[in-house]
Order: C-alpha cells, then structure tokens, then sequence
C-alpha cells in the first residue's frame, strides 16, 4: 500500500519493529509507516501488536503483525520467516524489544540477583537480539544491503545499584552491534545502536508527572529543557533506516538530553555554587 502522509523516507523498505506493541517501538512503527515502510509489528503481545498494526492501517499505513517470544529461537525464526512470506523481503531489522518487565525490583545489585533473572534478561535482551540479527542477514545479502538497528541504554555507560542485568545485557548490545558492523559493513549491512536515556512512554508519564518525583529529580542531570519522549528515539530510528544515513555504521548513539555528556556532579555543583554566591553576596 502506498503511504503519502510523509515524506516517504522509508518508501517501500520491509521493517521489523520488535516490542511494537507499547511504548517506543509502537511510536517508532507509526513513524516508519508514516514514511512509506512496511512495518512488521513484532511482539510477544499479540493482541497489542495486532492493535497497533491496525492503527496503523486505519491511517492509510501499511503494517502486519507478528507475535514473537524472543526467548525461542523457533519463535525468531517464524518472524523472520513471516515477514519474508508476508512482504517478500527484509531491509530493516529493528531490535528494539527488551525484558523490561523483568527490570525493576526484580533486578537486584549482584548480591541478591536472581540468576534465573539475570538468565531471562540476557535470553530475551541480548540473545534474542543477536539471533534475529544472524536470521535477518542472509535476508538483508538477498536485498543487497540492509539496516540493523538495536536499541542499547544509557544503563550500559557506567555503573548503578540495581538494573544489573539489564545493563549489562544492553552493554552486550553495543559490543553486539559493533561486531556486526565490522563483519558485514562491506556487503552494505549496517548496524548502529541507539542508547536512549530516560524516555517517558505511556506507561510510565503518571510516575514521571509528578512534580517532586524521579521525573524532575532526572530533569535536573539533562542538559535539555525537558525529558525524552517516544518521538525522539522514533526520529533517530527512523534516520537510521533509511539510506540518509548510508555512511554510518557500528556506531553507539546517544538520545538522552546530553545526560551522558555531563559530568555527574554537575547539578549539584550548580546548586552549591548558587548557594556560594548568595552568600557571598549577602556579606
Ligand atoms: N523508556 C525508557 O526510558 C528507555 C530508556 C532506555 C532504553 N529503553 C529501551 O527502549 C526499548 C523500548 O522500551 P519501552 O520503554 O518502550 O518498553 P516497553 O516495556 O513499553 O516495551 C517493551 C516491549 O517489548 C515486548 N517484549 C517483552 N518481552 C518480549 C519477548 N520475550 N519477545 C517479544 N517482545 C517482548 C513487550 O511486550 C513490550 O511491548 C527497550 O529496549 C528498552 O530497554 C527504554
């Protein structure tokens, strides 16, 4: 179906979305098929993807859903599959899916970590991830060239109390993407990952609303006047799947208000330097 609501940046690219039944990988599968993609809505929910696949097609955007257990091998290998059955080819394989709803409490420091946590994060997050890539790229040879896109986290920079897997599973990831980048960069398959910061999706914007809560507190160490929305990672997705970005590859890309680029002192230094001049002026 041809699409003319946008510029036609992704004009008949086949795209996998994975985690495109919520969150940033739902905005991202509205985008691409706003630009002329046809967009594979890849979940293990179904009745979400299928949702969003249909949203999708009500405005004129052509899309189908999936489910996929990135846990199972199988299950990646169907979606693959699928798609090609579906669309006739691969261009664009977005990893963007992660156990998310398995971070959080259950993802301790390493002390208390539950293995069988830490072994479900690295299966879903990371392994599921590099499978879908070694599927996706004798599809992508077929096409002559191709876009992997994986989503990492600022987690993966530097160290934190909990989160340990997750984090760890997203520094996998970049480490992933460049090895990748490296082995197929000369028949024209890239891979980049985009690191978002803190992104406030649907699910998330009650917590984040409220004024004295980890909303404003993480305001405080970005360089910009807000947080990150599922919009900013969608754009620098969305850039990285088309040929705009035919030079790129093997990179690790910030989307995080420069929270990354900030020493981690600097918002207290600030506030006591304010403090230091009021007093000073007081005298
Ligand atoms: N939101 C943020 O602040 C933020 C920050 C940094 C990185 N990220 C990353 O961005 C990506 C999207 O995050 P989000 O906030 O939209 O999360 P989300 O929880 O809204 O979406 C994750 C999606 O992945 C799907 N999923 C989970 N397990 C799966 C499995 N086994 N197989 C297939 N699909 C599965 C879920 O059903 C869900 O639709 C994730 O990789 C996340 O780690 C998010």
């Amino acid at each position: 179906m041809t699409n003319h609501i946008g510029k036609n940046r992704l004009a008949g690219k086949v795209v996998i979305i994975t985690g495109a039944a919520s969150g940033i990988g739902a905005t991202t599968a509205e985008v691409f098929a706003r630009e002329g993609a046809k967009v594979i809505v890849a979940d293990i929910n179904s009745d979400g993807a299928e949702a969003q696949a249909a949203k999708i097609r009500a405005t004129n955007g052509d899309a189908c859903a999936l489910t996929v257990d990135l846990g199972e091998p199988e299950s990646i290998c169907a979606m693959i599959a699928g798609t090609v059955e579906i669309y006739g080819g691969l261009d664009v394989l977005h990893n963007n899916a992660a156990a998310t709803h398995l971070a959080g409490t259950h993802d301790t420091a390493v002390e208390m970590l539950d293995i069988k946590v830490w072994d479900d994060i690295m299966r879903i997050t990371l392994r599921g991830a590099m499978i879908a890539i070694k599927l996706a790229i004798p599809e992508m040879r077929k096409r002559g060239k191709g876009s992997i896109i994986n989503t990492s986290s600022a987690s993966s920079l530097a160290g934190a109390s909990s989160f340990t897997s997750y984090a760890v599973a997203k520094a996998g990831i970049n480490l992933l993407t460049e090895y990748v980048a490296v082995q197929h960069g000369k028949e024209g398959i890239r891979c980049n990952a985009i690191c978002p910061g803190l992104i406030v999706t649907p699910a998330t914007a009650a917590t984040y609303a409220a004024p004295d809560g980890p909303g404003a507190m993480m305001l405080r160490h970005h360089l910009t006047p807000r947080l990150g929305k599922p919009d900013d990672v969608a754009n620098m997705a969305l850039f990285l799947a088309s040929d705009e970005s035919e030079f790129i590859t093997g990179q690790i890309i910030a989307v995080d208000g420069g929270s990354s680029s900030v020493q981690p002192f600097n918002a207290d230094m600030q506030e006591m330097m304010k403090k230091f001049v009021t007093q000073k002026g007081a005298h």
